[in-house]
């Protein structure tokens, strides 16, 4: 994280070659002359979703054509259903139709879904041209555009298949998260709180500060607090590129979120589910004594305020069957990233701790009571 804010900026080591994460209000109107600067074939794909093309990615691929980039502006329906192979083919299809070459390059401009989707068209496109991303929800800006990994979900499960592909530079306008509806705010800003949560109490303390800010998308609090947790994961990422150990940190809160999202058939949205994944495993970690007491009280306090979940309810016995399938079960118990405490994760055994089934299945009721 540089002195001069905003904009701020994180590089990311990708053994590949390291990117920079650039974060601030308004940045994205540098794009064109970066563009310009490494792109040789001056020929872009710019693909955007539905909602984000007439909001954002239509005149940012104007101020390109001014700079005197070709640009072939692809989009796709909104939402994860088109995240899929099918989306896939039909935008690389529309590439080839456009005449792009291997000097061509992708840029993203959108949510996760965009940002995954189109990072799987570049990392397969011609053998891969280069990537770059400008994500424009905060679970894009702090999560998904970090890290390499791209693809697409098919029917036995989410983003089975993919490709890590390092994006070129990642540009965060904390301008464009100003359209943002509101219910994807809060549930986005889950996955900062969880960077918190396992390494670095002041980041959480500061993100609970700037709640309303935060909620109201002020362009300059959400680029500090962006910064920080990109920086956040991007240590992590660093220490552990392709997912061999440490890097199943970032799955805190994610093993019982992932069972309460499948069994509620996705009515519950990812950062909810993620959110109250966080306290049940908290409360796991107090229940086994490796959590310090009056961690999940915290968590809680932090969390429920961002995510509505009035109402929410799942049966318990049907996420218990997600909950065996899910990939970290070695046995018959599940494995489980827990915290020390707020700001600490715990080393456990390579990351992870084996939990009985029995108390998975009564933490679950309660969280969800
Ligand atoms: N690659 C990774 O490491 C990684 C990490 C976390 C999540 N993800 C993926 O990210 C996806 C979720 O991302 P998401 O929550 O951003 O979903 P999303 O891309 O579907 O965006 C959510 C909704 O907000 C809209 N939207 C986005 N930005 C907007 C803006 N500025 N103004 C108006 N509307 C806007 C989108 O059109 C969509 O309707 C999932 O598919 C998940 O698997 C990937
Ligand atoms: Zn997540």
């Amino acid at each position: 994280v540089t002195e001069s804010f905003p904009p701020g900026r994180v590089v990311v080591g990708a053994s590949g070659a390291p990117y920079t994460v650039v974060v601030g209000p308004g940045i994205v109107g540098g794009l064109p002359e970066e563009l310009a600067r490494t792109l040789p074939g001056r020929r872009v794909a710019l693909i955007s979703d539905s909602h984000v093309a007439p909001l954002h990615a239509e005149r940012i691929a104007d101020s390109c054509r001014a700079a005197d980039i070709d640009v072939a502006l692809l989009t796709f329906e909104a939402g994860e259903a088109s995240k899929t192979r099918k989306t896939w083919s039909i935008l690389t299809d529309q590439m080839l139709e456009a005449g792009l070459g291997r000097d061509s390059c992708v840029v993203a401009v959108g949510g996760g879904v965009t940002t995954d989707l189109a990072g799987f068209v570049a990392a397969t496109y011609m053998r891969g041209v280069p990537t770059v991303l400008v994500p424009t929800s905060y679970l894009a800006m702090v999560d998904a555009s970090v890290g390499g990994k791209t693809g697409v979900d098919v029917r036995a499960g989410k983003n089975l298949v993919g490709a890590f592909h390092a994006p070129e530079l990642v540009l965060a306008d904390t301008e464009l998260l100003a359209t943002l509806p509101h219910s994807e705010r809060g549930q986005g800003l889950v996955e900062a709180y969880k960077h918190g949560a396992i390494l670095d109490e002041e980041h959480f303390q500061r993100l609970k500060e700037g709640r309303s800010e935060l909620l109201s998308a002020d362009p300059v609090v959400a680029a500090r607090a962006i910064l920080e947790s990109v920086a956040l994961k991007a240590a992590v990422v660093a220490r552990d590129e392709f997912e061999g150990g440490y890097r199943q940190i970032l799955n805190f809160g994610h093993t019982l979120g992932h069972t309460i999202e499948a069994a509620s058939e996705y009515e519950v949205g990812h950062g909810a589910a993620v959110a109250l994944g966080m306290l049940g495993e908290a409360v796991l970690g107090e229940r086994l004594g490796v959590t310090s007491p009056g961690t999940s009280e915290t968590l809680e306090a932090a969390l429920r305020p961002l995510i509505g979940t009035s109402g929410l309810s799942i049966d318990v016995d049907r996420a218990l069957r997600y909950l065996s399938v899910d990939k970290k079960a070695r046995s018959g118990d599940a494995r489980f990233v827990l915290l020390e405490r707020v700001g600490h994760v715990s080393p456990g055994d390579g990351w992870t701790h084996a939990v009985p089934r029995s108390l998975v299945e009564e933490v679950l009721s309660e969280v969800m009571g």
